[in-house]
């Protein structure tokens, strides 16, 4: 009778779990959906555990057989897992020794912790003859550089996308491919504005010299990319990517030049090829910083051999215990350091890197960066210039 009752009430509750969660599941918006569901689920199998289990105990206590049933292969399955001396025979196995009243077992060693162990040992086999022998797990090195070449492709995708470039990277193309995909993008988005052959209607001429915001690429990229909407002319950001924004300004400045059907009259000022390089040293200052010091004009001619070889020599002895050609050591690595400063920032740097240090930006933040400052070697000017030849000549990896 009593039995019936909770088996009664065990079916009810299961019902209720198992209709309601899928009400659970639904008010839990989409993403949680299934999170839900898994909660749900673990909670029921919980509670049905715990419900049997609580059935098992009260019928043990009663010492009803059917108690008995449930409850002794789980008894006979932990005995075979501890090999735990019941309490009745502890006798048996008492040791004679007494301290203080305290007195000691002599259990087995319990069959899990010996799996325990016996399985540590087989771990560490299949995980020597997998990472050591055949090599062919991945350990930390190899991890790492795994890792390194993943990132590195992940780059060179956002390089090809063009997600990385920006007003400031912006360079300007000139392979016919991207002048011709720029100019489907002109005629497509832009030539109602600017007109078929950049002529101009409401937008700019870009066939003459002039421009409102300034020439180049890099200007030319940024009003196409924000735009000057209070002019009329919107934001392209959002419909073309930065390699479409890229090839249309590339394919307007084609255009300065050519003659077209009807040219609207000049806006802005002119802009020439000395407002383009003025506008490159902007952009990267390094290229046109002599720094301070003695040296304010180089003339570089033909790379002379005879220089270049007491450069080298002049270098091993007075600057490699700090400086290696490919690497970051005590000092920066100065492969390509001709392309990156001018000649004359570059003997400044070497015959007076204190006075530099003080009064040149470029000097300041690299000291900031390597920490150590750079030695003063007392060089003549004339040796400075031979190291400097020696850097001409190593601008190439070999
Ligand atoms: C709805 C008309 C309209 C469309 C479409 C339009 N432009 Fe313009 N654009 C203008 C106007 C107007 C200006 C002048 C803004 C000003 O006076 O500051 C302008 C200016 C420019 C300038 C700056 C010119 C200068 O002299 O500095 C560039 C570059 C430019 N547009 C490129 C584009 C490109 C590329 C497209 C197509 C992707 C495009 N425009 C589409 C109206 C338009
Ligand atoms: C004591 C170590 C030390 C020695 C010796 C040394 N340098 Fe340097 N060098 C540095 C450090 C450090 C920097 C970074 C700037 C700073 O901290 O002042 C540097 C910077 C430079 C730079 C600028 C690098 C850049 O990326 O712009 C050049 C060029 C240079 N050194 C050339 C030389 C030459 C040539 C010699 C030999 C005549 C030499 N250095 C000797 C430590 C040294």
């Amino acid at each position: 009778m009593k039995s019936n009752k909770l088996l009664k009430t065990l079916l009810s509750v299961l019902l209720f779990f198992t209709t309601s969660s899928p009400l659970l599941a639904e008010s839990g918006g989409e993403g949680a959906n299934l999170e839900t569901v898994l909660k749900v689920m673990i909670a029921i199998t919980a509670f049905t555990i715990a419900f049997v289990l609580w059935l098992v105990l009260v019928y043990a206590e009663k010492n009803d057989a059917k108690g008995e049933l449930f409850l002794s292969p789980l008894k006979d399955a932990l005995q075979w897992f501890t090999k735990a001396t019941p309490i009745s025979k502890e006798s048996e196995i008492l040791m004679d020794h007494d301290y203080d009243g305290i007195r000691e077992l002599d259990n087995k060693i319990p069959p899990w912790f010996n799996f325990l162990f016996y399985g540590t040992i087989l771990f560490s086999i299949i995980y020597m003859i997998n990472y050591h022998v055949i090599g062919s797990g991945n350990i930390q090195e190899e991890e790492y550089l795994a890792e390194m070449e993943a990132a590195k492709a992940e780059q060179q995708l956002l390089v090809r996308s063009g997600a990385l470039l920006d007003e400031e990277s912006i360079t300007r193309l000139s392979d016919a491919l991207s002048l011709s995909s720029g100019k489907d993008i002109y005629i497509k988005h832009c030539a109602a504005c600017h007109a078929n052959d950049g002529g101009g209607l409401v937008g700019p001429n870009f066939t003459d010299e002039y421009w409102i915001h300034g020439g180049g690429i890099k200007n030319v990229f940024k009003i196409i990319k924000y735009g000057v909407p209070q002019k009329g002319m919107i934001s392209w950001q959002t419909q073309l990517s930065p390699t479409e924004m890229q090839e249309v300004g590339s394919y307007i400045l084609t255009l300065q030049g050519t003659t077209p059907a009807v040219s609207k009259p000049a806006e802005g000022e002119l802009w020439t090829a000395s407002d383009e390089e003025a506008a490159e040293a902007a952009a990267n200052p390094a290229l046109t910083d002599k720094g301070v010091g003695p040296i304010t004009e180089v003339s570089l001619g033909e790379i002379d051999p005879q220089l270049v070889k007491k450069g080298s020599d002049l270098f091993v002895a007075k600057c490699s215990a700090c400086h290696k050609m490919d690497k970051r050591f005590v000092g920066p690595p100065l492969r390509g350091i001709t392309e990156r400063r001018t000649p004359e920032w570059i003997m400044n740097m070497i015959l007076d890197p204190d006075k530099m240090v003080k009064e040149n930006k470029i000097a300041r933040d690299l000291l900031m960066e390597y920490i150590s400052p750079m030695a003063n070697q007392s060089l003549t000017q004339d040796e400075a210039r031979a190291i400097l030849e020696y850097f001409r000549s190593e601008t190439t990896q070999e």
